[in-house]
């Protein structure tokens, strides 16, 4: 005699596959979460081939820059001291350390700053003028093939036009208030100083080629046409980084509001003056936080270097309807 199946092994049977088949298409929460987190790592500069002599060139030359090209450099004397890797640690390949992970796959690309497409080496060459107070390499230079050669060589792997995740400058949120340069003062002197300097003038390496602690503002600091001189960049690259050695993408020390005000503080202070006159020909993509001007709204000055920027974010977003940051 046929044994006739229970009712609920029959319907077990038949919800089984489609358990399966939904576990298949959805991954548990926590396995998709892990994912949306993970960051490029990059690769270090141990994993260059020993016969690469152009690549291994481009990494000295973005981590001892001063050696080659600073104020008493070997090569040239073109730069104010500091060392691309200041910005942009250990070689450009740190998680939200300022890295290198989407030059390669994104150049050429159209900017906003110059409303141009702009090759990887003028990029380059921008900060060696605004962010090295210095002068543009040649494009047909060693250096400069060097410099390509090495961000070409950061970049392997990175599917063209995108971006990996950690790339650049972490974005912190806004905060509802302006940045508050007496709070961060005290940040400054309780946390940075020790290092930095009260004065912010860093602390140069006994050879004088180069600094142990770089400068944060006066003559021998970034300018004000740096990438560095907006807020959201300063606040973002120090949250995520400083102090040096003991803050990262996995444990910051200093707190979000800590980071703008301390940024704020830092950019009130004197620094190289850069001709921003031919930046951004079209005015309404200005960031909200480009603290030069001039604006085509009618917000105080003021408010565009310290804040609050919700308000001015969202005249962005009007003027800017298919802007995406
Ligand atoms: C004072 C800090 C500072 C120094 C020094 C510096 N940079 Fe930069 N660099 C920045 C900032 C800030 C950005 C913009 C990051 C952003 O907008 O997300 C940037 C962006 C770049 C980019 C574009 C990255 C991208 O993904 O679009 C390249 C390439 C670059 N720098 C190369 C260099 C080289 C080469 C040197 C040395 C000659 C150098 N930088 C020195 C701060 C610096
Ligand atoms: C333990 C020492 C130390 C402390 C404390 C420290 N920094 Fe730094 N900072 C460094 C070093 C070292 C570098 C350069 C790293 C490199 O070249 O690889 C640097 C680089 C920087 C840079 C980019 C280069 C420049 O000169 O513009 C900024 C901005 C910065 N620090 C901000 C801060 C702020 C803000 C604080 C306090 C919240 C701080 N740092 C605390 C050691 C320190």
């Amino acid at each position: 005699m046929i044994v006739k199946p229970h009712p609920l092994f029959i319907a077990a049977r038949m919800i089984l596959p489609l358990v399966v088949l939904a576990m298949a298409c959805t991954e548990h929460p926590l396995l998709r979460k892990r994912k949306e987190e993970e960051l490029w790592t990059g690769w270090n500069q141990w994993q260059i081939k020993p016969e690469d002599s152009l690549t291994l060139y481009g990494h000295e030359l973005i981590a001892r820059t001063a050696y080659y090209l600073g104020p008493g450099g070997t090569v040239a004397r073109i730069t104010n001291g500091m060392n691309c890797q200041n910005c942009h640690y250990e070689g450009g390949t740190r998680p939200w350390g300022n890295n290198y992970g989407g030059v390669a796959s994104t150049y050429p690309k159209k900017r906003a700053r110059s409303d141009k497409v702009e090759s990887i080496p003028k990029r380059v060459n921008d900060c060696f003028q605004r962010s090295l107070n210095g002068k543009a390499l040649d494009t047909t230079s060693l250096e400069m093939r060097a410099i390509l050669a090495y961000l070409k060589w950061v970049g392997e792997g990175v599917p063209k036009g995108t971006v990996p995740r950690g790339t650049g400058i972490y974005k912190l949120p806004y905060m509802d208030r302006m940045a508050d340069t007496v709070r961060g003062r005290a940040v400054y002197r309780s946390i940075c100083a020790t290092c930095h300097g009260t004065d912010g003038q860093g602390k140069p390496l006994a050879g004088g080629n180069g600094y142990e602690y770089p400068p944060l503002w006066g003559p021998h600091s970034f300018t004000t046409g740096a990438g560095l001189y907006r807020i959201s960049n300063f606040a973002g690259l120090a949250y995520m980084n400083m102090p040096y050695g003991q803050a990262d993408h996995d444990k910051q020390v200093i707190s979000a509001e800590q980071a703008w005000d301390v940024a704020a503080f830092v950019l009130s202070r004197p620094r190289p003056v850069f001709d921003v006159s031919a930046d951004w020909p079209d005015p309404k993509k200005r960031p909200v936080d480009d603290a030069n001007g001039p604006y085509l709204d009618s917000f105080p000055a003021r408010q565009h270097k310290y804040g609050p920027f919700k308000p001015l974010k969202t005249w962005f977003e009007r003027m800017n309807p298919a802007a995406t940051k």
